[in-house]
């Protein structure tokens, strides 16, 4: 058993982290979570990779452009580890657990490969690097990931993620996520509630509720709970402002929830539901189990009982026998639903998953038109939703200074548009009122109601 004690003390001159992270909202808490139990032992974080004594990578692998990006950040560092060979290089996450092994092959510079049910066991496994000098592979699928937050390293105090459920049942035909994050793991209410519970006494107003697949949050558990009687729990805690909650997976999205939101008055009137096709035929060699009618219908309902919601969305583009009428299916549920954004994404073949023996008859060159295309209507339709908002009044939630224009604030709305207004700091975690003057696709600008 190796104590803290021992690592603070052979340890302690070894103490600046340099972390990225790559990927989902999942990978970010779990980069919170690990920089937490970092710092619980004495580190420091640094922004720049030559002040670093570990280097740690958090990676992504649903698509391959995602691994290409962190396999070419840890080539840039082959003469950086050349030079002090006494810096830790790790590869924590998504990718590490998919490639294991090969990483090392690939990248022998690399000392740590540490899988996604591991991160909680980091600081002894930089420990162990450091005292016996040879590599470590960390990629146990049996550990039972601990998936209560031990620490709370958070970059703001008035907004937290908080894991519900990890893994993914689904095995969509193309995703790679059920292989490297496992099967679907619920927590009971009563200890979300703790936790959120804890976050709100420390301040905290608005909470995003992560799941890969969210909808089916407590299968698995005790007396049938569903998301809704979570929401429901939480909806009634004194001083949370505002409830969110991530990725609704249409096949699991009920009416009933639907219902359940629109009686809650935290939860926010926005839902993040990937429709990925609008064709029938696609969806079924995605293994999606639902229909394009069956998604139409979900956000009527939705939108007859929640009349200002915004939906999000994410899109294929070239999946394997996508043609160019299924192409047009996807085009029109675009126009009809009229999405505040939507990601798109190019088809990426993954190694072992079912889609990965599909013939690739997409070819890349089509494959950015469409993305190209998918990308021109949804910032039209943005922009033009957005329009809609100008003169209006909307609740934000101030976050910080504005990322484009520092001397300028910028929070969320209720529906998760991003609004930027002049203001003093100290607004800086208060629901305010703005009005809006002007707006682009990404942005709504306004000025606070009591400074007009
Ligand atoms: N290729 C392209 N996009 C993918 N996604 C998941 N797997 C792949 C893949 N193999 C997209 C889906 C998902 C988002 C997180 O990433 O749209 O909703
Ligand atoms: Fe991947 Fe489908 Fe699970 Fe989402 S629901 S994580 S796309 S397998």
């Amino acid at each position: 058993m190796i104590k803290s004690a021992d690592f603070i003390s052979k340890d302690s001159q070894y103490k600046n982290v340099f972390f990225e992270t790559f990927g989902c909202q999942m990978n970010k808490l779990d980069a919170e979570l690990s920089l937490g139990l970092l710092q619980e032992e004495g580190y420091k974080i640094v922004d720049k990779v030559d002040e670093a004594d570990v280097i740690l990578f958090n990676t992504c692998s649903v698509r391959q452009h995602a691994e290409d990006k962190v396999y070419s950040h840890l080539g840039a560092l082959k003469t950086l580890k050349k030079r002090h060979p006494e810096v830790i290089v790790g590869v924590l996450g998504c990718m590490a657990q998919k490639d294991g092994e090969a990483i090392f092959k690939r990248m022998p510079h690399v000392d740590l490969v540490c899988g996604t049910r591991m991160f909680s066991r980091l600081p002894e496994l930089i420990l162990k690097i450091r005292n016996h000098g040879s590599p470590v592979l960390a990629i146990d699928e049996k550990q039972v990931v601990n998936i209560k937050r031990a620490v709370t390293y958070r970059p703001n105090i008035y907004q937290a993620f908080v894991t519900v459920m990890r893994g993914c049942d689904n095995y969509c035909s193309y995703c790679i996520v059920p292989y490297v994050r496992g099967r679907e793991i619920s927590r009971t209410i009563a200890d979300i509630k703790e936790e959120v519970h804890t976050l709100v006494s420390n301040g905290c107003k608005e909470i995003t509720l992560l799941g890969q697949n969210i909808n089916s949050y407590g299968k698995g558990l005790d007396g049938g709970v569903t998301l809704g009687d979570l929401l429901t729990e939480l909806n009634s805690i004194e001083r949370l402002e505002r409830l969110r909650f991530v990725t609704s997976h249409p096949k699991d999205m009920t009416f009933d929830l639907i219902k359940t939101m629109s009686q809650l008055d935290k939860v926010c009137e926005h839902l993040h539901m990937p429709a990925q096709s609008g064709s029938d035929q696609i969806l079924k060699r995605m293994r999606r189990g639902y229909t394009v009618g069956y998604y139409r219908d979900l956000i009527s309902y939705a939108k007859e009982l929640i009349p200002c919601l915004t939906v999000a969305s994410d899109f294929i583009v070239g999946f394997p026998g996508e043609t160019d009428g299924d192409f047009q299916e996807t085009v029109r549920l675009m126009e009809d639903i009229r999405f505040q954004n939507c990601f798109i994404f190019k088809y990426s073949p993954r190694t072992g998953t079912k889609a990965a023996d599909l013939k690739e008859d997409v070819p890349d060159e089509i494959k950015r038109e469409r993305n190209m295309k998918l990308l021109e209507i949804q910032k039209r339709i943005s922009l033009e939703e957005n329009k809609k908002t100008i003169g209006k009044e909307v609740q934000v939630l101030v976050e910080g200074a504005s990322k484009s224009d520092p001397n300028r604030l910028s929070g969320r709305t209720r529906q998760n548009h991003i609004v930027v207004f002049n203001g003093l700091q100290d607004l800086v975690g208060k629901l305010v009122d703005v009005v809006i003057h002007e707006v682009t696709d990404l942005t709504l600008f306004g000025k606070l109601t009591n400074c007009l």
